[in-house]
């Protein structure tokens, strides 16, 4: 990529250290040094720019009053109007004075530019602002909401989704994106859940490095990559109940095992950024962890990186009780970590005389201002403030063709199809009439998901669009929504049923509103909501028994695994497609019509009902698992303890038939690696993709283990009567636990792997860990 031309700043010289420290802007004295015209000149050399960031930020940092360089860790949320989002009361002034070093919400290639020269040209330093954004599964482009984009067990497809949102969002003046939320959720009350890639630490930290990845690309100063955030640290989708921004009532182990992952992979993977979370562990809010923020990500994990709050969450710290003023409030968050204040604006108005006083040294204010002038300096800013904001840009980009066709690849992929009795899909053409019922058939803002960026309601296909363009002239569709999604009027149902009747096919769409998942949308109920399963009763029911042979498909749209026991015995056809962003109804349709042989997987397991959560397929043992045979095991009375459809399960139009897998080596050393394989071979009569599965268990450790943990999987494509055979390496890591004084070890003994199509099935094979227990790392700095 060319990098773009220098311009402007004065502060590109700042490596030569030959600021003034005098009043008014900083003057150039010097030419730029030799290593920052290679710098500026070629790809960026990783440590000739730190020296060249490093310089910078000491020079400006020598320049700067304490009230602007908290203006640096200052972030204002922008103000909507009419035209879009703007500036709030007085920022322009606020920018002006310095005291405001980063916008949220603020977009538009023209209104970024605008605030952007403000800070540039009519600030005292000069120094650029950074602009924020949720940019979370795509920008005007939608894709499918995270949950559905992991549905497609596909790393390498939901890169390229988030390249594309950071293509589009950076011409828009975004900078930095509060993405890829990394958050394992257990628990599908939980509204967020729908924002995450599901329940799995192994495939939500595939999932987070492959986010970070497409944001970011290979250079963060190229105009069209972002600040990737991982979000939100930590433990925050393990709210008690359910319950959005409730307590975590974690232990070490399991963060250690299950929460945090995902955040080592997307540091790993070089994310800029990272968001505290709203929740306390063991007491202390994460806004106020020096252990998490401190001791896990800067020591353990060595980030350098940026921390944001969340959304007021220093100020928030009173209302958890552990500050009894603002100012130690900010005191405790920044003394953490948390480098940079959302909305709230404790760091400007109260530190300052936390400073003055010495009871805050200022070298904690001067760490987290460098980070942020760093992250500036990495996006290039420091050499063309204006290169995001691209009007031009702007229009090539947004919603593309290019685009559009990736996003319906990818919405096609992520569907899931649960269940198909007698081939009841795919659908064939040439029906007389299809009747397309329920209150999401024709709902654009749904199709779009939860955080749809700059999505527009008239750019999304709804199913019924999506059937009708596919079903062509000759079929009529037909549509009633039949029952509201949350009150129990019925008034609906009875012409519903009649269309149903008339038509040769139905297609009943139901399932959530986008809005009743989300942040601060948890539901105590996993249930259909509203009359939906009345209406879906009489429909089945009323159409299914006078005429067996006619196809009735149930399109699930939702944003959490719904607990659906009924449709899931009565339903003829089951599709879970989520949220799917603008090509909901076409690729839905690509899927139902067989143009696409569905091959999404589950990433969170469905209850049956909602008493059963949490409900997760790695969970332990117990020292009684359940058995039908055996009352005093660990199950329900009125529930099975199984859930309605496991973890990675999904149907294709297709067959695929496994072998018994097999090892490298029966018995190994715990450094050595060994390889588990097995063949797969598409046993029907149409070409297919299958995801196969690799799950792992320690057998007999120092510390109970779960009964499966996913370490592995593959997307595979096959012709009808191909076989493949599919390997798996997995390396002492793979293979490690956290022991009893948490040191990270791979023990001796006997290990059991499973190769197959879901976390509830496939052939197994065992293997054998021989000789000394393997140290891979030493215990983290205990929690505090
Ligand atoms: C609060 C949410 O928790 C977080 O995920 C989001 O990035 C911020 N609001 C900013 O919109």
């Amino acid at each position: 990529m060319k990098r773009a031309r220098r311009v402007l700043l004065p502060l590109t010289t700042l490596g030569a250290g030959v600021l003034p420290a005098c009043a008014g802007r900083p003057v150039v004295t010097a030419p730029p040094a030799p290593a920052e015209r290679a710098a500026a000149a070629g790809p960026a050399d990783v440590t000739r720019a730190d020296d060249r960031a490093t310089r910078l930020t000491d020079s400006l940092l020598a320049l700067m009053t304490l009230d602007e360089k908290l203006g640096q860790l200052r972030q204002a949320p922008a103000e909507w109007n009419q035209t879009g989002p703007g500036a709030p009361a007085g920022g322009d002034q606020l920018v002006r004075e310095g005291k405001i070093g980063s916008f949220l919400s603020f977009w538009g290639a023209a209104a970024t530019r605008r605030m952007q020269r403000i800070a540039v040209e009519e600030s005292r330093l000069g120094i650029p602002l950074l602009f924020a954004q949720d940019v979370i599964h795509g920008w005007r482009t939608v894709f499918p909401v995270p949950l559905a984009e992991a549905s497609s067990f596909d790393p390498d497809a939901v890169e390229r989704a988030s390249r594309i949102a950071a293509v589009e969002a950076t011409a828009y003046g975004i900078h930095w994106t509060f993405a890829p939320m990394v958050d394992i959720a257990r628990d599908p009350r939980w509204g967020r859940v729908v924002e995450g890639a599901g329940e799995d630490p192994y495939l939500g930290s595939a999932i987070a490095a492959a986010r970070v990845r497409g944001f970011q690309g290979d250079d963060l100063a190229a105009p069209n990559t972002m600040l990737a955030t991982a979000k939100h640290f930590a433990a925050y989708g393990a709210a008690e109940g359910g319950r959005d921004y409730n307590t975590a009532e974690v232990s070490e182990r399991t963060l250690l095992e299950v929460y945090l992952p995902p955040f080592e992979a997307a540091v790993r993977a070089g994310a800029g950024s990272v968001m505290s979370s709203f929740n306390d562990i063991g007491g202390t809010p994460a806004h106020g962890s020096s252990w998490l923020l401190g001791d896990v990500l800067r020591g353990r994990w060595r980030f350098e990186g940026l921390v944001v709050s969340d959304w007021a969450g220093v100020e928030e710290m009173m209302a958890h009780g552990i500050a009894a003023t603002r100012a130690e409030a900010g005191r405790r968050a920044l003394e953490a970590g948390v480098d940079v204040e959302m909305a709230s604006t404790i760091y400007g108005t109260d530190l300052p005389g936390l400073v003055r006083s010495g009871r805050l040294p200022e070298r904690v204010v001067d760490e987290s201002v460098r980070r942020v002038l760093r992250a500036k300096h990495a996006l290039g800013l420091f050499d063309d403030p204006y290169r995001y904001s691209d009007t031009t840009r702007e229009r090539q980009v947004t919603l593309s063709a290019e685009h559009r066709a990736a996003a319906r690849e990818l919405a096609g992929n992520s569907v899931v199809l649960l269940r198909n009795e007698g081939g009841t899909l795919p659908l064939r053409a040439g029906f007389g009439t299809i009747a397309v019922i329920g209150p999401l058939a024709d709902d654009a803002r749904s199709a779009l998901g939860s955080w749809a960026g700059a999505g527009r309601e008239e750019d999304a296909v709804t199913v019924l669009a999506g059937l009708r363009r596919a079903a062509g002239p000759g079929t009529r569709v037909t549509h009633a929504r039949g029952a509201p999604v949350d009150t129990a009027d019925a008034s609906g149902i009875r012409r519903a049923l009649r269309l149903a009747r008339a038509a040769d096919a139905v297609v009943l769409v139901l399932g959530e509103r986008e809005n009743m998942s989300a942040e601060a949308h948890s539901r105590a109920s996993l249930e259909l909501p509203g009359s939906q399963l009345a209406l879906a009763q009489a429909v089945i029911r009323g159409t299914h028994r006078a005429t067996p042979r006619k196809p009735i498909v149930v399109v699930l749209m939702n944003g959490r695994p719904l607990a659906t026991p009924w449709l899931a015995d009565s339903a003829p056809a089951l599709v879970e497609s989520w949220f799917l962003g603008v090509e909901h109804g076409n690729a839905l349709a690509d899927v139902l019509f067989g143009r696409r042989n569905p091959s999404g997987r589950l990433p969170v397991s469905v209850p049956r009902a909602t008493g059963q959560v949490p409900i997760y397929y790695n969970h332990k043992n117990t020292g009684r698992p359940p058995t039908a045979e055996n009352m005093y095991t660990s199950k329900y009375i009125d529930v099975p303890w199984t859930p309605l459809y496991p973890f990675g399960y999904g149907l294709s139009y297709t067959r695929f038939r496994y072998g018994a897998p097999s090892v490298s080596a029966a018995r190994l050393p715990a450094t050595d690696s060994v390889v588990v394989s097995a063949e797969v071979t598409n046993a029907g009569d149409r070409a297919g993709d299958e995801v196969v599965q690799l799950y792992l268990r320690d057998d007999a450790a120092s510390v109970a283990r779960p009964v499966r943990e996913l370490r592995g999987f593959r997307r595979l494509s096959l012709l009808p009567g191909e076989t493949r055979r599919v390997s798996f390496t997995l390396r002492p890591e793979d293979l490690a636990l956290y022991d009893l004084t948490l040191r990270r070890v791979v023990e001796p003994g006997s290990f059991t792997a499973w190769v197959g199509p879901s976390s509830a099935d496939g052939g197994e094979v065992r293997f054998e860990v021989t000789g000394d227990t393997l140290v891979l790392a030493p215990p983290p700095p205990r929690f505090r």
